[in-house]
């Protein structure tokens, strides 16, 4: 069995991110910030519903090293130009800040000078930059590696450039809504606003309740250490199947049902009343002109509402000082994601049921789901028991051995250096 992956210092990260921006640049950067992956402890697909959610940020981080575009740097652009280099790709991007706009930019780059685009959309100057990035936040693993790309590089932006924006939650606010903006106009990505949050808001030792109906949160205790757990993230390392589309699917499918039910969301949907809304769904047509089926539609929905209570119930386990009795409602949020909202996939519920076999106090999958990860939380004494239960249930179905790491509950992105 593979070691778990560990997150970088600190002083690595910046270390590293100085490096390549050397190697990159020939030049020395200005500082460099970090930003936060993220897991999602219970309210999955929730976000762009008005929903809860309650994720923790990871340990591991994104580390970017930047400098504003110079004086001394060949440039017939007002604004400057922007360069990008990163450890886990290819080559160097560049290309004048006055062109990156939606529909612009491909691949990574949309997150890191999306951001640029986007705060200049909220009234914030900024100037040309060149920016390396590396970082030890799984790629491709549903752990949030593009927000926490989106959410350091809001903040080199923030401070190099004197926006004010870092050193507030209301300034942060601001961030949040910039990095989501790069993510759905930019990238493209339709996702909702839960991992920017996290990478941006989080404080170390709390998870972090969203309410994404009315944009207030609060700080929950999740202290795994005090009760004697760990939280192990598995990496399914399966390959995303047409996670894009789908999720802009299901989220699509969620805004017909609840426009047909007359409401603004579907957390409008009253928990007790949830058959007399069901009852009232009929097929629903997509933007697209693709039909969704009546039952199809209500499972959906019954999804939704469910696991918004399911996150109120675990909130007041975690309040209460009781972790250990999470576990129905894990188990449950599971269930839904796989039946009813269908963004399971096997690699997920083999990971979720051999941890659980192993005497795991409960496991679920965590983020978008159709690949990626999941979570599960566990007694310390057992974790090298259900981490082996889940490598050796891979091996069993011949899948790439899993990634494994664990979450103590980080804080939110900063500056790191110098
Ligand atoms: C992805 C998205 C989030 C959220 C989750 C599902 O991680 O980026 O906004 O919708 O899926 O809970």
């Amino acid at each position: 069995m593979s070691a778990p992956i560990e997150a970088w210092s600190t002083d690595e990260g910046a270390t590293r991110a100085t490096d390549a921006f050397r190697d990159a640049f020939g030049t020395e950067p200005a500082g460099v910030w970090a930003a936060p992956g993220r897991v999602n402890l219970i309210g999955e697909h929730t976000d762009y519903n008005g929903g809860l959610c309650l994720p923790v940020a990871l340990e591991h981080r994104t580390y970017v090293a930047f400098a504003p575009w110079g004086d001394d740097q060949d440039d017939e652009h007002d604004d400057g130009q922007v360069a990008l280099a990163s450890r886990q790709e290819d080559g160097t991007w560049s290309a004048p800040l006055a062109s990156v706009r939606p529909g612009a930019v491909d691949g990574w780059p949309a997150y890191a000078a999306g951001v640029a685009w986007a705060l200049g959309e909220a009234g914030h100057r900024v100037g040309g930059f060149r920016a390396a990035v590396d970082s030890c936040v799984p790629y491709g693993a549903g752990l949030s590696s593009s927000a926490a790309i989106e959410s350091a590089f809001g903040l080199a932006l923030a401070d190099t450039f004197d926006l004010g924006l870092s050193s507030s939650d209301e300034g942060r606010l601001v961030l949040v809504d910039a990095c989501i903006r790069a993510e759905n106009e930019v990238a493209g990505a339709s996702t909702g606003g839960m991992d920017q949050s996290a990478a941006l808001l989080a404080h170390a030792g709390t998870a972090l309740l969203l309410d994404t109906r009315d944009g207030t949160r609060r700080g929950i205790p999740f202290d795994l250490a005090g009760h004697g757990l760990v939280l192990l993230v598995v990496d399914t390392r399966a390959p995303h199947r047409l996670v894009d589309g789908q999720y802009g699917r299901r989220r699509a499918t969620c805004e017909a049902a609840a426009a047909a039910l007359g409401v603004a969301s579907l957390r409008e949907v009253d928990p007790a009343g949830l058959d007399d809304a069901l009852a009232c769904l009929d097929d629903a047509t997509l933007p697209d002109g693709e039909v969704v089926p009546a039952d199809v539609v209500r499972a959906r929905v019954r999804h939704v509402v469910t696991e918004i209570e399911r996150v109120q119930d675990f909130v007041g386990l975690l309040e209460a000082g009781r972790v250990r009795e999470v576990g129905p409602l894990m188990a449950a949020s599971h269930a839904s994601l796989r039946d009813d909202y269908e963004v399971s996939c096997p690699e997920l519920d083999v990971a979720v049921e051999a941890a659980v076999g192993a005497g795991a106090i409960g496991a679920r999958m965590t983020g978008g789901g159709f690949g990626g990860s999941a979570i599960a939380l566990v007694d310390r004494e057992r974790l090298d028991e259900v981490a082996a239960a889940v490598v050796a249930a891979f091996g069993g179905h011949g899948w790439r051995e899993p990634g494994l790491l664990t979450v103590v509950g980080g804080g939110a992105g900063e500056r790191v250096a110098p």
